[in-house]
């Protein structure tokens, strides 16, 4: 991964994410470029290089990150498709709900052109280095791009391979809203605690490390999530009584509907930016 040349297209948020992560991994700077209409500020706090051109950028690039929004994602690729010519890079999309199909069409795949197309669903916690990215590999994409697409990933947290890209739509639903919920659950978590009578820096600070602490605790453990429950659930303690009444309020019924609800906006999303 460290002599090939990356061009993100979008230097915003992720890019900004994604580039800290490669350059703690041991990537050279210089090996890095962005085009972006306002790259300053990356540039002010990484030695990489900037263009606001993003053809310029792309020349000679062996890995290319498409890292704007979703809405101009058909534009962007557009205007790159005439651009491109042997041997092709790598194509790694992290925009949210837009499919490979769609993506190697705009940006000029067909028969003759047969494009490397990786398309990674992350999630915010990329921002600090905690994040889950799912990603789904188009059949021309080889095993050292494999390698590459899934290193360059790592670098801003775990990632898992999918086999099925309509698998997208539920991960969509899972770890890409997924921070929403865990911060609905904080909140609410925290809300009730104040209105049992505690302040609400105690409250905040409890409910945060509770929080850390059992996802840490999970993710170390051979257990799954049920048995670490159980583990904690002593018959007629505190908690039993507490679990006692999430789960008569149908928790799980909850979940379910909310899932299936962002996966079928996941869906439609995809239509509408595929049909642009
Ligand atoms: N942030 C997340 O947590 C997250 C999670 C999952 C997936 N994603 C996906 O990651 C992608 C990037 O998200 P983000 O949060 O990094 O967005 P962002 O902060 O808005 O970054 C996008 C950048 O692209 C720039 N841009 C606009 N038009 C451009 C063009 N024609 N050529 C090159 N650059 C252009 C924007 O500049 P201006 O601001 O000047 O327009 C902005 O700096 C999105 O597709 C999103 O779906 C993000």
């Amino acid at each position: 991964m460290k002599k090939n040349i990356i061009t993100f297209i979008g230097g915003g948020n992720m890019a900004h994410s994604l580039i800290g992560g490669l350059i703690q991994t041991g990537v050279v700077p210089e090996n890095l470029r962005v085009a972006d209409p306002t790259a300053q500020p990356l540039a002010a706090q990484h030695p990489i290089n900037c263009y606001t051109d993003n053809i310029e950028a792309i020349q000679g690039a062996h890995v290319i990150v498409l890292a704007v929004k979703p809405q101009i994602m058909p534009e962007v690729t557009k205007a790159l498709s005439v651009a491109l010519s042997p041997p092709y890079p790598l194509f790694i999309s992290i925009a949210a709900g837009i499919r490979l199909h769609d993506l190697n069409h705009w940006l000029g795949g067909d028969s003759k052109h047969k494009l490397s197309i990786v398309r990674v669903m992350p999630n915010t916690p990329a921002l600090v280095q905690s994040g889950a990215s799912a990603l789904f590999a188009s059949k021309h994409v080889n095993k050292t791009q494999h390698e590459l697409a899934e290193n360059i990933l790592r670098a801003v947290g775990l990632t898992v391979w999918l086999e099925d890209e309509t698998h997208m739509d539920i991960v969509t639903a899972l770890s890409g809203s997924g921070p929403a919920y865990f911060f609905l659950i904080m909140e609410v978590l925290e809300k009730a605690a104040i209105n049992l009578g505690l302040s609400q820096e105690t409250a905040r600070l409890l409910t945060l490390q509770t929080a850390f602490g059992s996802a840490k605790m999970a993710l170390e453990s051979q257990e799954d999530a049920a048995s670490l429950r159980t583990k904690v659930t002593s018959k007629g303690g505190t908690t039993e009584q507490a679990l006692q009444v999430l789960q008569q309020g149908g928790l799980q019924t909850l979940f379910d509907d909310a899932l299936k609800a962002a996966q079928q906006r996941a869906i439609q999303l995809a239509e509408e930016f595929g049909a642009q």
